[in-house]
């Protein structure tokens, strides 16, 4: 079989399976087979394939037909033009989440500090951290998550770009302690309400950790807890940015609100046009 017949073999069965993405998932998937880019394809789509990279293909096309995440295939995710290492102990890091870094970026730049102590709760693959450290050289920046197994993988992940040095792990409950006093506190939490996790696509509620995506009743339990933590973990002044769902800000900013911690609270697009993320600073008195 060749190139252009196992693609298009690929994308009829996907799509029979209800895969969304089904021309590109088969293409990604052969690329990563055949140990080429997606541009060898197309140059080369009336190559035979010999028969170790058609059972490579097909063993790869398998596990997409079950809905696993081309991410967890691959092991493999890019985030802020980084490669995340990922498997399925910890969440797919997705591209609304580069506006959270986008907004700690600005912060941090309008504080014009020399160093600058971070705070990435709840790190998973460490993608918002490591992003972070990776852009802003005098910043330390502490990963703490709940998962033990996903802090291995989020340190790993920062070893691979060289920032291992100015980042510590910490394995821990958000919710129970957040020692130290940070400039900023930045958090991905999980904000899935417990009766909209049926509703999740199969791809995510099958194989991402619950934990990482389900808050509880309400979905915004966790960003209540760092709201409420703010004043052990953050420096006066400092502030908390917080990812969300849509629908969620009204919410969230009668957190902020009612903590009498924070001055107002903002909140920024994603670019799909959703409030993603909401931020306030801590009061200086
Ligand atoms: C939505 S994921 C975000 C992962 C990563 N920051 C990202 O943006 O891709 C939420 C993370 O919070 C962690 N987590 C959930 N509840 C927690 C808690 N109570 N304390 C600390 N971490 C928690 C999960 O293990 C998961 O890694």
């Amino acid at each position: 079989m060749n190139i252009n017949d196992a693609l298009n073999d690929a994308e009829r069965t996907f799509r029979q399976r209800g895969i969304p993405t089904p021309r590109l998932d088969a293409e990604v998937l052969l690329s990563h087979a055949l140990a080429a880019d997606r541009g060898f394809l197309y140059r080369h789509g009336g190559r035979e394939m010999n028969e170790d990279e058609a059972e490579a293909f097909a063993a790869l096309s398998v596990r997409r037909c079950a809905h696993e995440p081309v991410a967890y295939i691959l092991g493999s995710k890019e985030f802020w033009s980084l490669s995340f290492e990922v498997d399925a102990r910890v969440l797919i890091p997705r591209p609304e989440t580069e506006v959270v870094v986008e907004e700690v970026l600005r912060i941090a730049g309008e504080a014009g500090k020399k160093g600058i102590d971070i705070l990435d709760a709840g790190a998973g693959s460490g993608a918002i951290g490591i992003a972070l450290a990776a852009e802003l050289p005098r910043a330390a920046i502490t990963a703490l998550d709940i998962s033990f197994p996903a802090l291995l993988t989020a340190r790993r992940n920062a070893r691979t770009h060289g920032v291992e040095g100015r980042m510590c792990f910490i394995c821990g409950n958000l919710c129970e302690s957040l020692g130290g006093k940070f400039d900023i506190v930045v958090s991905n939490p999980p904000y899935i309400a417990d009766k909209d996790y049926e509703a999740l696509p199969e791809d995510v509620r099958k194989y991402e950790p619950r934990p990482a995506l389900v808050a509880g009743p309400e979905g915004t339990e966790i960003h209540a807890a760092l709201i409420r933590r703010g004043d052990s973990a953050l420096k006066r002044g400092g502030w908390l940015v917080l990812e969300m769902g849509a629908g969620q800000e009204r919410d969230i900013e009668g957190m902020f609100a009612a903590s009498g911690l924070f001055g107002g609270s903002r909140c920024r697009k994603d670019y799909a046009g959703i409030p993603r993320v909401i931020m306030a600073q801590r009061k200086e008195a």
